[in-house]
């Protein structure tokens, strides 16, 4: 199997809703989530503690307007990864390459 072939994530991504959890290419544990209309990949894993940051998929907090750890709390903006409240403020989450087809569907790996 070519590892680098982009692979279907989910078939929708709903605004404000669950995270699509997914494997990256390496292995690494990763999420795509839907937020102001675009979607965005990142490593499943807090630059504070290292954990996931999600809880049954969750990653988005009540608001809508952050993810949040599920672990320890910090706050980052959805559409650049960066930390901007909690224990690893300043720090970023790492990107996972995804990009979502005319048809709504979200792949991983780069545009195809
Ligand atoms: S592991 Fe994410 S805030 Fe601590």
């Amino acid at each position: 199997m070519n590892t680098t072939e982009p692979r279907l994530i989910a078939a929708t991504l709903a605004e404000g809703g669950l995270a699509a959890l997914f494997t990256a290419p390496d292995g690494a544990r990763a999420f795509a989530v839907r937020w102001q209309g675009g979607v965005y990949g990142y490593l499943n894993q807090c630059p504070h503690a290292g954990g996931p940051l999600d809880f049954e998929g969750q990653v988005l907090e009540s608001s809508g307007r952050f993810l949040m750890c599920a672990r320890h709390g910090a706050i980052f903006e959805p559409d650049t990864g960066k930390c901007v409240g909690g224990p690893c403020r300043g720090a970023r989450l790492t990107p996972a390459a995804v990009h979502e087809k005319a048809d709504g569907s979200v792949w991983a790996g780069a545009t195809d």
